[in-house]
């Protein structure tokens, strides 16, 4: 067995490892601090973020309702993780009763656009025609611009950006909030899936067929892969441990965790080398060990910035051939926040974007089949 790597300094974790080296660990007799191989202790999951806001959890609260109807509201509708429906922002983006479907991308900037044209003429207005000022305030117009326009059309990452972040609104509030989230989720396919159990055969069904297109001779070996946000294991129960000799899980809930090593994996649990209880914003995988790093439905809890990064690191920690899988919401245009678990799904170019600047090209995509048209598109992508 190989021996589990040493985590991020920083990082609050379970230090799961040597599952099958038979060291004792904190998820088999319930405990996750004072584990018994000596490697980083301490508390588990606690925000890592930090209480910077109010209670913002659970669908009770203020934004999340409001015109988002189905799955993803109400207080009585349980998680809304996983697949949402299309109107999970509160932003519907197709209309059924025929209004105006949420401005595309570029119409958003020329609305940014006009906002800022309007700012300064209100103050070109109120200024005195032949003061210096207003010299000075023209020639500052004039640059900004032009730095304006300068960003959108040659920095496509610097344009997306700002657009993740006014819906996101602040980062310590976005990861806290999913934190909370998932804190009151049931440990069961239900509470990976919110409303939508029914889908999981159909996605892990085509999962698996996608997943073989990279498996075999000259191409991803079958030694050891990595779920990412796997929750419970759903993932890596139904797709990766009927191929891979060794898994590792890696969520910031040490209850998915729990009870995917003590029940849901059964004795598969016995082939999962080491479990990592950590934000993947604060994760940094071993290097070039894993043929393949599943990520599914947990890239929408990262931010841009952070999920670059993250890709970036997942870049190194592949083997040879091996291949990255993200599985997530696509956003039909823009970006779509949903503030009930804190999640946001991108347009598929928003999220090429973000693969490219990791570093990492995205060399196979299909889009998932057979879910109900309620559900946002959810695409699978392979990058190396
Ligand atoms: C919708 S569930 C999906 C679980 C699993 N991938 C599946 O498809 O069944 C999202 C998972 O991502 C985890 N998660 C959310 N934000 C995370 C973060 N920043 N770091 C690590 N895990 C996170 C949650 O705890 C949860 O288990």
């Amino acid at each position: 067995m190989e021996a589990s790597v040493d985590p991020p300094p920083d990082s609050a974790l379970i230090p799961m490892k040597g599952l099958t080296n038979g060291l004792t660990h904190g998820l088999t007799n319930g405990t996750t601090n004072g584990t018994t191989n000596g490697t980083t202790n301490g508390t588990t999951t606690g925000p890592t973020t930090g209480p910077t806001t109010g209670p913002t959890t659970g669908p009770t609260t203020g934004p999340t309702t409001g015109p988002t109807t189905g799955p993803t509201t109400g207080p009585t509708t349980g998680p809304t993780t996983g697949p949402t429906t299309g109107a999970a922002s509160g932003q519907p983006e197709e209309h059924d009763d025929g209004s105006a479907p949420a401005p595309n991308l570029q119409t958003q900037y020329k609305m940014i656009h006009q906002a800022f044209s309007d700012k300064w003429k209100q103050t070109d207005d109120s200024m005195c025609r032949h003061s210096m000022s207003f010299h000075l305030h023209h020639a500052l117009q004039k640059d900004f611009f032009a730095s304006f326009l300068y960003l959108l059309e040659k920095t496509p990452v610097v344009k997306l950006f700002p657009v993740t972040c006014e819906y996101i609104k602040g980062e310590k509030q976005f990861y806290y909030r999913a934190q909370k989230f998932y804190e009151d989720v049931e440990p069961s396919e239900e509470g990976m899936l919110g409303d939508f159990v029914e889908i999981s055969d159909v996605d892990l069904d085509q999962s698996r067929r996608f997943l073989s297109r990279f498996i075999g001779p000259g191409k991803a070996g079958t030694s050891c892969a990595l779920d990412c946000g796997s929750g419970i294991g759903r993932v890596s129960k139904g797709v990766l441990f009927p191929v891979f000799e060794r898994l590792e899980l890696a969520d910031m809930m040490e209850h998915f965790l729990l009870h995917a090593h003590e029940e849901y994996l059964g004795d598969d649990a016995d082939r999962v080398e080491t479990y990592y209880c950590y934000s993947l914003q604060e994760f940094t995988p071993p290097k070039n060990k894993y043929d393949v790093i599943w990520m599914q439905w947990v890239a929408c809890h990262l931010t841009d910035h952070d999920l670059a990064t993250f890709l970036a690191k997942c870049k190194r920690a592949l083997r040879p051939n091996g291949v990255v899988i993200l599985k997530d919401n696509m956003a039909r245009n823009g970006c779509k926040m949903d503030l009930v678990d804190s999640s946001i799904s991108r347009h598929l170019d928003v999220m090429r974007t973000i693969i490219h600047k990791a570093g990492l090209e995205v060399v196979a995509l299909e889009k998932q089949e057979g879910f109900p048209d309620v559900i946002m598109p959810v695409w699978m992508l392979a990058l190396r």
